[in-house]
């Protein structure tokens, strides 16, 4: 698939199959994760796997009873942390840049399961607290998003998007 088809492939998924995922896939999804951009390419986030039966359903008890983060193959949890950014860039760092490397390394792996023909959603609504103690991070890190990957058990609903006219502002 090329960049543009993969954009366009990609669509949130919330039911998986009961089948893992390649460990050559996950290996891929990381490596795409780690060529992501970062402020002064400090990577200040952590990704963590979530592949045991009882810490996905931790999750999905963090995450509001998200079911399908339980069936999904794996889950990855991507952390900001803070402090390998603060070194240089501050507050901004601090506050700003780590959420924003973990946002977009997080982007990159969804984007790279898209073209490897697996599926994801992004999910951001959970108890971060909860989910920090289920991956064991420090409390220096902060879970961003999480990430089920696995074989889709659904057809996608299509989502419809702003016209560009509305979004885009020339000034
Ligand atoms: C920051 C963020 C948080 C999200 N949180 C959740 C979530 O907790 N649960 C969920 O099912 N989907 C979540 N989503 C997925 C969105 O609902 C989805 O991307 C949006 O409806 C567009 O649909 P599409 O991904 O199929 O294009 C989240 C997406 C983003 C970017």
């Amino acid at each position: 698939m090329d960049y543009f088809e993969v954009i366009k492939e990609r669509h949130s998924i919330r039911a998986y199959e009961n089948r893992p995922i390649e460990a050559d896939s996950l290996q891929r999804i990381l490596e795409a994760a780690n060529r992501a951009p970062s402020a002064g390419n400090l990577q200040a986030y952590e990704v963590y796997i979530v592949a045991d039966e009882d810490c996905k359903r931790a999750l999905v008890k963090a995450a509001g009873d998200q079911e399908f983060l339980a069936q999904a193959s794996v889950a990855l949890v991507f952390c900001a942390h803070a402090a390998r950014s603060k070194v240089r860039y501050g507050s901004r760092g601090a506050d700003l840049y780590c959420v924003q490397d973990a946002t977009i390394a997080c982007t990159f792996a969804m984007l790279a399961a898209t073209a490897l023909g697996l599926s994801t959603v992004w999910v951001g609504a959970f108890d971060e607290e909860a989910v920090r103690q289920i991956i064991r991070a420090p409390e220096s890190q902060r879970p961003i998003a999480m990430l089920p990957i696995g074989y889709p058990a659904e057809v996608p609903r299509i989502t419809r998007r702003r016209d560009l006219s509305d979004l885009v502002h020339q000034t």
